[in-house]
């Protein structure tokens, strides 16, 4: 490698979605060697072709600085999806309950990540072909994940399975949510992948781990039970979790019931009125769709009113700066929506403390925050996108994202109504999930759009569905509107109390 570090795009990429995709590392010579080999000889024993992926240079570069220095393998070499063995399994990773031996941790620009998956892609996996998925950001997630997201029953469109191209490396922080889905794709899947750890951390149980256990010194033979276990712990037992010692603060005794004990001092609350699903949505992703919370006789009154008054529409500048893949004309919008004349100005007066966001804002941001205007967008074909923008860092005042004994902390949050559908064809409101906690300057490429390194999503929405964002803390944008029919997005914004501006 003819440089020292990885640069700000791979840095921000790999903080905010937990992976990141090296591109063609393997030449054409390396892939066809490897794949000749798996054709001829099987992968057990691995051909020599794959097992000197194991230390590759480019492999070894990047593990030094995900990794940190002296990085150690953990997990054999296996092709992903091989023998079924871990197709449909419920994923693995997340970030809560935190495992320190893996966990990923940043802090004032120093980065180490306890745990990395590298996979090798020997052949292309395209969009649609199944096999290796992950979920992104939530290598930082805050909340327990939900039992439907980890076995796929209710995804809630979380689940992203990478293109790759053969030659590709994809780097994966352990935490971050993956798991194997059927592949569909035409050819074989061949997806060869290592486990690395940090120097430090535990291996794996399924590691080199021999059997073998250290003989005990003859002293111990004297100690109770108890003490035994609390100094077999960590030298004398490869087994992993070690035995669990419980204590009223009077006794101990050994739990063989329990493979970790990590009391807390919190319980669920069943009144809190929190529905978990969308506490852990928002709290990895930043952002939250409430579907159908207008009627049809709603939205249209809503919409009537806007047609009314479209003389007053004002056309903007066009918030593109500069980007290719962003730029159109200027925006359309019509502000004023809660001072028109009655009966127009209902359908809007009707957003202000509408039972299902003034629910959600509670917990989002906590009691006493104060409604601003409201204004429609309402872009025409041709209307410019909004170059990506906010974001957690540099931090500031007012975009901030925290989550604190059970309690999201966040003080500003945008609401945008959606008066008509929009899909993804259709242009408008995009975003990067996981950028509320970003702790590297969001690169310019991401800004426009023009390099967005997989890491925009679109959301797509209905008519009567509400988005609730995180003004501030979340890095968010718009697509140029394609559509001939013109958007209708009523957008509010929320302040916390602690703001003043
Ligand atoms: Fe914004």
């Amino acid at each position: 490698m003819d440089r020292e570090q990885m640069s700000n795009e791979e840095n921000y990429c790999f903080d905010v979605a937990g992976y990141l995709i090296v591109r063609d590392v393997l030449t054409r010579e390396d892939l066809e060697a490897c794949n000749r080999d798996i054709d001829q000889k099987g992968t057990a024993p691995l051909p020599e072709s794959l097992e000197k992926l194991r230390d590759h240079p480019v492999l070894e570069w990047y593990l030094n600085q995900i990794c940190g220095e002296e990085f150690q393998l953990d997990r054999k070499p296996r092709l992903i999806g091989e023998a079924g063995n871990d197709v449909g399994s419920p994923l693995v990773g997340g970030n809560e309950p935190r495992d320190l031996a893996r966990s990923y941790y940043q802090q004032n620009d120093a980065r180490f990540c306890q745990g990395v998956l590298a996979v090798w892609a020997l052949e292309d996996v395209d969009e649609g072909d199944g096999g290796f998925v992950l979920i992104p950001a939530s290598h930082k997630n805050y909340v327990e994940t939900p039992e439907d997201v980890l076995t796929g029953a209710d995804d809630m469109g979380l689940t992203v399975q990478p293109s790759l191209k053969a030659g590709d490396l994809l780097l994966c922080a352990e935490t971050t949510l993956h798991g194997v889905r059927p592949w569909q794709g035409a050819g074989p899947q061949r997806l060869l992948a290592y486990g690395y750890i940090a120097k430090t951390a535990r291996q794996s149980i399924d590691a080199d781990a021999t059997d073998e256990k250290e003989s005990l010194p003859e002293w111990m033979a004297e100690l109770t039970p108890v003490q035994r276990a609390v100094m077999q712990g960590q030298n004398f037992h490869r087994a992993y979790p070690p035995p669990v010692v419980k204590s009223d603060g009077k006794t101990c005794r050994i739990d063989e019931s329990s493979g970790l004990y990590h009391p807390s001092l919190y319980i669920r609350d069943p009144e809190s009125e929190i529905e978990e699903k969308e506490l852990y949505f928002w709290d990895l992703c930043g952002h939250l769709v409430v579907r159908n919370v207008m009627d049809p006789a709603w939205l249209e009154a809503a919409n009537e009113a806007i047609d009314k008054f479209a003389d007053q529409i004002v056309v903007g500048g066009a918030p593109d700066k500069g980007s290719k893949t962003l730029a159109g004309t200027g925006r359309p919008d019509l502000g004023g929506l809660f001072e028109l004349p009655k009966p127009y100005c209902d359908p809007f007066r009707e957003m202000i403390a509408h039972p299902a966001i003034i629910h959600r804002l509670n917990w989002m941001e906590g009691s006493g925050f104060r409604c601003g205007n409201a204004t429609a967008i309402c872009s025409v074909k041709g209307t410019a996108g909004h170059a990506m923008h906010s974001g957690s860092d540099p931090a500031r005042p007012g975009n901030s994202y925290m989550f604190q004994n059970g309690r999201t902390y966040c003080d500003s949050v945008n609401v945008a109504w959606q008066l008509r559908d929009v899909t993804e064809a259709d242009g408008g409101f995009i975003c990067l999930p996981g950028s509320h906690k970003a702790r590297y300057p969001m690169p310019p490429g991401v800004q426009s759009c023009d390099e967005p390194m997989g890491l925009i999503r679109h959301v797509s929405m209905k008519a009567g569905d509400v988005l609730m964002f995180m003004a501030g803390a979340q890095t968010h944008g718009a697509y140029p509107w394609q559509s001939e029919t013109e958007r209708r997005t009523v957008l509010m914004n929320y302040m916390g109390r602690h703001m003043v501006l």
